[in-house]
């Protein structure tokens, strides 16, 4: 078993005072936590005028997210103002009775018999990674983050459009989407803790226009589509009646590229970096893709056999969460035991906290995949492991990325490790997304 802490930001003694919050969030959304709300179960600061609330325990995460939803919008979230601009009111951001109808019709184009067809297409794009990999000199460098996203963009531009794009037109999509990714890295964070206008600002109309040069992009494909079985799009065009418009179906498809984009590649990447300090997993995992892998290249039958390959995706969405902060706003005043919960106040779920609580997981920022494994005596509390959230506003996707993400591992540590360098580091930072702050290169050695 590992005994490797890997990288996190520092933990201030003492809580920081507002101002010093503040800088610190301007930085990112990690390195402001003090150390004990890694071992509080409910938190209330104010900053500036604005009542923040942290549900940072089992029974409050479930009041929030599963027994009282309907109290607790996404509304004011630091994402819905960073996708607004591009997504308008699609799933992710949207509340109410729009998110309620598309949610009804979306959610089937996720069930389990879609996922067997869209497996397929990423073994193929994970196989044509492998093979470009296999032509490289065995020790050379690789950046590792850019090379996964380029195969999580691949995967999805298939999942979403079908064969629809060739790769230029491919390129082009997911070069305008990371100029949109880009612009939004430098969102105001005011505007998520509700601060006055008086704290300056960053960010701008930049994003507009990106997400102006998305939409052209995208409308001309939807343009030249027609009803098919094989990919979104095409179960967008053959839902009954003209369910969506084509405005609508352009903002639900760029919600699945943006959701399902940097959350699989930031996963992946981190899983490499984590995999090579550790050589006792890297052992084990090659251990399970012989044994399992006997017949060839990785598919979804496979998936329930790749156990460890698996529990390694799972410990780094524990370290690692792509989203490392849920908001809601209360929409009227409420309970919770003995707290009161103000209607207006933001209310904070926070797995960056959750995952590393010190009550509820043992060794808590230690990278340790078999406390994933069935056969581990500490199996992880319920509501303290919530990479992909829960209730109804759970992830669409959540069996459809962690199969992706199982696969494509699978597929490229079949025949290939990934080795960093002495003293070689990689730290999270989150602005939106949690990511690792630098491209990760690493050394590409055949096996
Ligand atoms: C490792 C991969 C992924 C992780 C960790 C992840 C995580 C999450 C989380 C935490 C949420 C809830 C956000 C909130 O409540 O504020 C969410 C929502 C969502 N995700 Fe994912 N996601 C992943 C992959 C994907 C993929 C591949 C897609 C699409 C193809 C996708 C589509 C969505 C959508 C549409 C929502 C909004 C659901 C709703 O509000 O009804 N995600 N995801």
């Amino acid at each position: 078993m590992s005994d490797f802490i890997p990288p996190y930001p520092h933990r201030h003694p003492k809580s920081l005072g507002p101002m010093d919050t503040i800088k610190y969030l301007r930085k990112d959304l990690l390195s402001f936590w003090p150390e004990k709300a890694f071992s509080r179960n409910f938190i209330t600061i104010k900053i500036v005028s604005r009542s923040i609330i942290i549900a940072n325990c089992p029974d409050a995460v479930a009041h929030v997210l599963v027994n009282n939803p309907g109290n607790y919008e996404k509304k004011s979230g630091l994402m819905r103002k960073a996708l607004t601009p591009l997504l308008a009111e699609s799933l992710l951001v949207s509340d109410g009775e729009m998110w309620q109808k598309h949610s009804q019709l979306i959610r089937p184009f996720f069930a389990a018999g879609q996922l067997g067809k869209f497996s397929e297409v990423m073994v193929k794009a994970a196989a044509q990674q492998r093979e470009r990999w296999g032509n490289l000199p065995s020790g050379s460098t690789l950046p590792v983050l850019p090379e996964m996203k380029a195969l999580s963009a691949a995967i999805l531009c298939r999942v979403l459009f079908g064969g629809r794009l060739n790769d230029q037109q491919t390129q082009q999509f997911v070069a305008s989407v990371s100029h949109y990714l880009a612009t939004i890295e430098d969102l105001d964070i005011n505007t998520f803790f509700g601060l006055p206008n008086w704290i300056p600002s960053f960010g701008g109309n930049k994003t507009t226009k990106a997400a102006k040069t998305v939409h052209g992009c995208i409308d001309k494909i939807i343009a030249n589509s027609q009803a098919d079985g094989t990919s979104l799009l095409g179960l967008f065009l053959g839902l009954p009646g003209n369910a969506f418009s084509r405005e609508q179906i352009r903002h639900e498809l760029l919600t699945f590229f943006l959701a399902g984009y940097e959350t699989t590649a930031n996963t992946l990447a981190w899983a490499w970096y984590l995999i090579a300090q550790c050589p006792e997993v890297e052992q084990r995992l090659h251990q399970e893709l012989d044994s399992v892998l006997v017949n060839g290249t990785a598919t979804i039958e496979d998936v329930p056999k790749l156990a460890y390959t698996r529990a390694i995706i799972e410990e780094t969405l524990r370290l690692y969460p792509p989203f490392p902060m849920l908001s809601r706003e209360a929409k009227a005043n409420d309970k919770f035991q003995n707290h009161t919960i103000p209607a207006g106040s933001l209310m904070l779920i926070v797995p960056w906290l959750l995952h590393r609580h010190k009550h509820y997981w043992e060794n808590p920022d230690h990278f340790i995949p078999e406390r994933f494994l069935e056969s581990s005596p500490v199996k992880p509390t319920p509501y303290t492991y919530l990479p992909f959230s829960f209730g109804a506003r759970e992830c669409v996707a959540k069996h459809l990325g962690t199969v992706q993400t199982t696969l494509c591992l699978a597929v490229l540590a079949q025949h290939n490790r990934l080795q960093t360098r002495p003293g070689q580091t990689a730290n999270p930072i989150c602005k939106v997304m949690l990511r690792p702050d630098n491209d990760l290169p690493m050394d590409l050695i055949k096996r």
